[in-house]
């Protein structure tokens, strides 16, 4: 778990505007939902023999209530179940499809390596109530479209069907009878997972197993014509975007609440850790916990896994710095001082307080405070001298560009407030 100081903030929050700016374009609406939730939630949602809620997800026994009974909660370890549940819960849908987005902290007790914390961030979307292949493709060209406004590069993206749940019950046959014909060549964790997900034994890590795994039956060759249309117009809206993709039949996720179309987006760039954002369509996710059915389909990055890889790409913008650094020789200046940057942020302009350390030393040398001034970034220096202030005046001096300081009139503000914020100094 991170803690994220400046200037790493920064960056995040340079993600989060752009988050925030096409998800507005998009007409997706910011939801938020607990940190908490009932651990129940995800062992249905997310699946019982899934890696999360076998070994990952932080739950505890809350205290007891006055009739005894606790409840059992679990720190998020993913977004989807608990935007479901509150959907459900308060019958969002009940007009119709719903877009939501949310940017939140999530928590699995993973194996902690580069790009891979038990305390992470997601960005997600979740696009509810809507059935068609165009939502499909939609959600995966907007992740797209996040990917073209940071500037990301080399980002591939796999894309699968898992097909319908009668689809995958037979190819499951079959992979069993496969499996099972070569159980000799199977590792403990595939031998557990056998019977209980075999699917996720296609997902082996194990290099002994890629062999067995590449020449097993293919999903795809028993999906019915509904499930192969969809797939089919998912990729013709894609291509028609000139957005390029690779099928890829192994791609099953690590959550089984997926159905149809699954996706995932990769960077060779990161290592092991490549897979930055991961989704698909997932139907009967809302049924399953408890809700009116009803067709959904979502995607989360990994806020931590972008921004390594924005840095990787030196994509990182340039920091953010006041407008302008308030120097201030004598204490005895500061209310004046301070009431004039309140007026003068209120217009608009980004300006810092020169502070010092021990007020018992005084506000510190001219020198110092212009030193610091020049180090805070701020394209100007705005003087509270005290003969200045006597005269009802203001200085300011340019710190990054050529020119003499100006005197101005506390009376008359907004000359300086325009001065400030001309494009000179920008
Ligand atoms: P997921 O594939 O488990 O999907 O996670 C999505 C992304 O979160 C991953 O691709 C990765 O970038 C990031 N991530 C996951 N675990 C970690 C970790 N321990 N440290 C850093 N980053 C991590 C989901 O969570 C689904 N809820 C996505 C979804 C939304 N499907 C439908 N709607």
């Amino acid at each position: 778990m991170n803690d994220i100081l400046p200037p790493e903030s920064a960056l995040w929050e340079w993600l989060e505007e752009k988050v925030r700016a096409v998800m507005h374009q998009w007409s997706y609406r910011n939801v938020r939902t607990p940190v908490l939730e009932h651990t129940g939630l995800f062992v249905r949602g997310l699946g019982e023999v899934t890696d999360i809620v076998e070994k990952e997800m932080y739950s505890f026994e809350d205290r007891a209530d006055k009739q005894g009974d606790a409840d059992h909660l679990s720190l998020r370890p993913e977004g989807t179940a608990g935007v479901v549940r509150a959907v459900s819960e308060h019958s969002y849908l009940y007009d119709g499809g719903k877009r939501l987005y949310y940017m939140a902290p999530m928590f699995r007790r993973e194996r902690p390596q580069r790009g891979r914390y038990r305390q992470f961030h997601q960005v997600g979307a979740e696009a509810l109530g809507f059935a068609g292949p165009e939502v499909d493709a939609e959600m995966i060209l907007l992740a797209h479209e996040l990917w073209q406004q940071i500037g990301l590069k080399d980002v591939t993206l796999q894309l699968n069907s898992l097909g319908q749940p009668e689809e995958r019950q037979r190819h499951r046959e079959a992979l069993i009878a496969y499996f099972q014909a070569n159980e000799d060549q199977l590792d403990e964790d595939a031998k557990r997972r056998l019977h209980s997900n075999p699917l996720r034994i296609l997902d082996t890590k194990n290099p002994a197993m890629q062999e067995l795994a590449t020449q097993a039956p293919k999903l795809m060759e028993y999906l019915g014509d509904a499930s192969l249309k969809h797939f089919e117009q998912v990729q013709a809206i894609l291509q028609a975007q000139g957005v390029k993709w690779q099928i890829n039949p192994r791609l099953v996720r690590g959550l089984d609440y997926y159905n149809l179309t699954v996706f995932e987006f990769v960077s060779e760039a990161l290592g092991s850790q490549g897979t930055i954002c991961g989704g698909g369509r997932y139907d009967y996710l809302i049924e399953q916990i408890g809700g009116k059915a009803a067709p959904a389909v979502g995607w989360a990055f990994g806020v931590e896994r972008v921004l390594e890889l924005v840095k990787e790409q030196q994509l990182v913008p340039a920091a953010k710095s006041p407008s302008v650094y308030a120097i201030v020789p004598d204490a005895a200046a500061l209310p004046q001082a301070m009431a004039l940057l309140t007026a003068l942020r209120r217009m608009g302009v980004a300006a810092q307080l020169h502070t010092s350390a021990d007020s018992a030393q005084g506000m510190g040398s001219f020198k110092s405070q212009f030193k610091r001034a020049d180090a805070s970034g701020a394209a100007w220096a705005l003087v509270f001298g005290t003969d200045e202030l006597a005269r009802g005046e203001v200085a300011l001096k340019p710190l990054r560009h050529a020119g003499e300081q100006v005197l101005y009139a506390l009376s008359n503000i907004d000359a300086l407030a325009a001065r400030i914020q001309s494009p000179i100094a920008q």
